[in-house]
């Protein structure tokens, strides 16, 4: 058999070229890391859990008209994606305050912030994802002022659709991170959310108790990380099936 090609490797996932050009496959591996790679694990399930949650966010964003690369699922651990040029950007959104942003400005966390706040950090690891403003994006041409509407619009829609599906199941979308891609129908370019919508990249705490149910509980050595991911693939309905018991075979007319 003819072995794939491998295109990258992150440290959350692998990417392979696809069967169609413009394509490519995404592999969720078990790793994960924190603070720039320092702290790293391997968590048995955890890519299967971010690939199916994943799957089950950008197809919602779909439906409700917000443009991403997922085209569909492949398997437990695989989806195919059309291949984008990365912004280099993390795009970030923030709905309390949490994590670097309490650190920097001294708010307490679960503090609610008067309305979403959008920041950016530049993608380079050697730098760690330094935080950028505008002025710098626009000067060194990582995005033009045209995209930089087009990314804060795409933000605060896919803060909308998943702040009201984390509510739904009641959970407080605290913040979140996306990367954005541009891809090209002929001759016009389009923004769409690409990478990954997971617990990996968002905060999520239960409204009730408080409880984490995202990366943190990793970063902060809270518990099972698979059980947090598993609570929230439950709650949305989207857990995959366990090996079923065997059955008696059963006949084929
Ligand atoms: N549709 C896409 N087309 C091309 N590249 C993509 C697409 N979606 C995601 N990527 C890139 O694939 C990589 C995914 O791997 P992973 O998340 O493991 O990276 P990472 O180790 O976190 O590194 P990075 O700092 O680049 O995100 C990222 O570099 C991401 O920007
Ligand atoms: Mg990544």
């Amino acid at each position: 058999m003819a072995r794939r090609k491998k295109i990258y490797e992150g440290k959350a996932k692998t990417l392979y070229e696809g069967p169609e050009p413009g394509t490519i496959v995404q592999y969720f591996k078990d790793d994960a890391t924190a603070f720039n790679a320092e702290k790293k694990d391997v968590i048995d399930g955890k890519g299967v859990l971010n690939n199916i949650l994943s799957e089950y966010f950008m197809v919602g964003l779909g439906a409700v008209g917000v443009p991403t690369h997922f085209i569909k699922r492949l398997n437990m651990r695989e989806q195919l994606v059309r291949s984008c040029e990365i912004i280099p950007l993390e795009v970030i959104v923030r709905n309390y305050a949490a994590g670097t942003m309490s650190k920097r400005l001294g708010i307490e966390e679960g503090t609610a912030l008067p309305r979403p706040i959008v920041e950016y950090c530049y993608k380079d690891d050697s730098l760690g994802d330094p935080l950028v403003t505008e002025e710098h994006i626009a000067a060194f041409g990582w995005a033009s002022q045209q995209d930089m509407d087009d990314i804060i619009a795409l933000a605060l829609r896919v803060n909308d659709f998943m702040s009201g599906v984390m509510y739904s199941v009641g959970i407080r979308l605290v913040d979140f991170k996306i990367e954005i891609g541009r891809t090209y129908d002929g001759d016009f370019q389009r923004l769409v959310v690409a990478d990954e919508i997971s617990p990996d990249s968002c905060r999520l705490w239960d409204i009730e108790t408080g409880r984490k149910l995202d990366k943190d509980v990793f970063r902060r050595d809270l518990g099972s990380l698979t059980d947090a991911y598993t609570e929230v693939a439950n709650r949305l309905g989207v857990m995959p099936k366990q090996s079923v018991q065997p059955t008696k075979p059963t006949l084929i007319n």
